[in-house]
């Protein structure tokens, strides 16, 4: 069997690494952003649900309020603070921890399995908030439901970025951002359909319908192949090949599919000599090797992949998200808290499709650069306005309008940028031996600051004796932040746009993140690890790969 070996066709032009690619097989790889939805409608239903009369009747066995209360009244039929910060919260804790486990999932059992998995466990948390009638028993499922969030989130961006065609990863990435912006905005609207019922169905809809985006996901992705990368990494080097054909529409034995298949396999070999490798405490121990001072060292690749999810929550995007209403209403001049969070999570989406194109035209570094210097302006302008001519004594209409006016430019910078290049350089700047808990790492990272965020911003505005009450000042604070992402994407973003995966990890050992716009590719992994004279990869090279898993390859 091992003799075939001998006949996996490589290349050593830089151009000819990756197959043509049909339209289909985009579709295909688009396909998979769906699991975005996920993420933006769990994170999105849930404020609005625990506003509803009805679930706060049933939940705290408060009588309803009468039809014209007292402020008394009102403030008081409510959930209390410890119970509210308890449902929301727990959601992220679950994600966080299943975003972890993914990582040791998405190698163990595949990354498209793991996505799957992720919807089945999604789809049971789901049907015991669905049930519940009471906190014990929704609690549970939302912990159990993050776990499948977890899951979903973090392989999603690794097997896009894994089957993703190089021209076009950064916009279809963007895809996924653009379906958690739909997310939301569906949750809102759900929300806002069911928010006057007096019965279970107030709560019950808008918690049952998840189950839908779960089924057409996990459905979607029996349909679809599993990541070609995953393969090489297992030695199953035939799977792999097959698997590409597909990806990319091209017939079973095409030299196209052998010279990318062989680049994935010369890369593999060259990372794996370089990883030392062990057991599953040492795969762990791998992300964090290789030295801070060397840029493109595994602990280097995991801490920007880390902090860059935790820099992209410090923009400030989920206040905006989270308390949005609540600040909206605060400035007295729209009253309806659904035309609020329509008017900003209508921004949100309408302004993500930018990406796609400026994502792939201008690349990952420039936009993450210019997205904050446009942040920090309008969070500036709206922090300005707010301490001077927008101050509540002030009484005056048209400087809330400007600030309001701000606050959506804030989220159309942050839409077209931050929001969808954070998940498209964590999908990209790991090594395959270390990708998956790379990329678990970096989306569980999202969601710990997405959970502190949203516990201690009530505290920076709230009025509390112990609240900070900042008012339009918080955004001074936002600002500063969003200052700091831009020196941080200055300084530590490399550009990645264009390259295979392959590429990208040798452009990290060859640039500096100020430098790394202007490598170009100029070797083959195939042509570096080993090319016969007959234009084939080295066999040595091949098997060595293929029997790590003391597999036999047959191509
Ligand atoms: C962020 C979320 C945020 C959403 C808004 C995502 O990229 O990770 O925390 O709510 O964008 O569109």
């Amino acid at each position: 069997m091992a003799s075939n070996t001998h006949n996996l066709v490589a290349t050593a032009d830089v151009n000819r690494i990756e197959a043509p690619v049909t339209v289909k097989a985009y579709l295909m790889c688009a396909f998979a952003s769906f699991g975005g939805i996920f993420f933006g409608y769990d994170s999105g239903y849930i404020s609005g649900v625990m506003g509803m009369n009805y679930f706060i009747h049933l939940y705290e066995g408060l009588p309803y309020p009468p039809a014209n209360p007292t402020t008394a009244q009102t403030n008081a039929f409510t959930l209390p603070d410890w119970k509210k910060s308890l449902i929301t919260s727990i959601l992220s804790a679950g994600t966080f921890f299943g975003a972890l486990m993914a990582g040791d999932l998405a190698d163990w059992i595949g990354r498209r399995t793991t996505i799957i998995a992720g919807c089945v466990v999604f789809i049971i948390g789901v049907i015991l908030q669905t049930a519940s009638k009471s906190l014990g028993l929704l609690v549970a499922g939302r912990l159990i439901a993050g776990f499948g969030v977890g899951f979903v989130s973090a392989i999603i961006i690794l097997y896009m970025s894994e089957i993703a065609p190089k021209k076009v990863r950064g916009a279809l990435v963007s895809g996924y951002q653009f379906c958690i912006t739909i997310g939301i905005l569906l949750a809102s609207c759900v929300d806002y359909g069911t928010q006057n019922k007096l019965t279970t169905a107030s709560y019950r809809i808008p918690i049952g319908l998840q189950m839908l985006w779960a089924l057409i996901l996990g459905t979607g992705l029996f349909l679809l192949p599993e990541s070609p990368r995953y393969f090489v990494k297992k030695g199953k080097l035939e799977k792999a090949s097959h698997v590409l054909t597909q990806l990319r529409g091209e017939p079973e034995g095409s030299e196209y599919i052998q010279q990318e298949l062989a680049e994935i396999v010369a890369n593999h070999e060259y990372e794996m000599s370089v990883i030392p490798q062990g057991g599953y405490f040492k795969s762990w121990a791998n992300c964090f090797t290789g030295g801070f001072i060397n840029a493109s060292s595994n602990l280097r690749r995991t801490l920007l992949g880390i902090s860059l999810q935790m820099m992209q929550q410090w923009t400030g995007i989920n206040f905006i998200f989270y308390f949005g209403t609540t600040f909206f209403q605060e400035l007295k001049t729209i009253h309806n808290p659904f035309l609020i969070s329509l008017v900003t999570t209508l921004v949100n989406v309408c302004s993500t499709p930018i990406s796609f194109y400026i994502i792939e035209r201008y690349g990952r570094r420039s936009i993450l650069i210019w997205g904050a210097v446009g942040m920090v302006v309008c969070e500036f302008i709206v922090g300005i306005v707010g301490v001077t001519k927008g101050r509540a004594s002030q009484n005056d209409p048209s400087a809330v309008r400007a600030q309001i006016a701000f606050i959506c430019f804030y989220i159309f910078f942050f839409a077209t940028t931050w929001g969808p290049a954070a998940w498209v350089v964590i999908g990209e700047i790991f090594p395959l031996p270390i990708r998956s808990r790379g990329v678990a790492l970096s989306t569980a990272s999202n969601w710990f600051w997405n959970c502190i965020i949203a516990v201690i911003t009530p505290y920076m505005v709230g009025t509390e004796p112990r609240d900070a009450n900042l008012e339009s000042r918080v955004f001074f604070v936002w600002g500063s932040l969003c200052a700091l992402c831009f020196v941080y994407a200055y300084l530590l973003i490399p550009e990645t746009k264009g390259l295979s995966l392959e590429q990208v990890d040798r452009m990290l050992e060859e640039t500096t993140p100020r430098t790394s716009a202007k490598w170009v590719p100029h070797s083959t992994f195939a042509a570096d690890m080993g090319m016969t004279d007959k234009g084939t990869l080295a066999p040595e090279v091949v098997e060595k790969d293929s029997t790590f898993c003391g597999l036999a390859v047959n191509l």
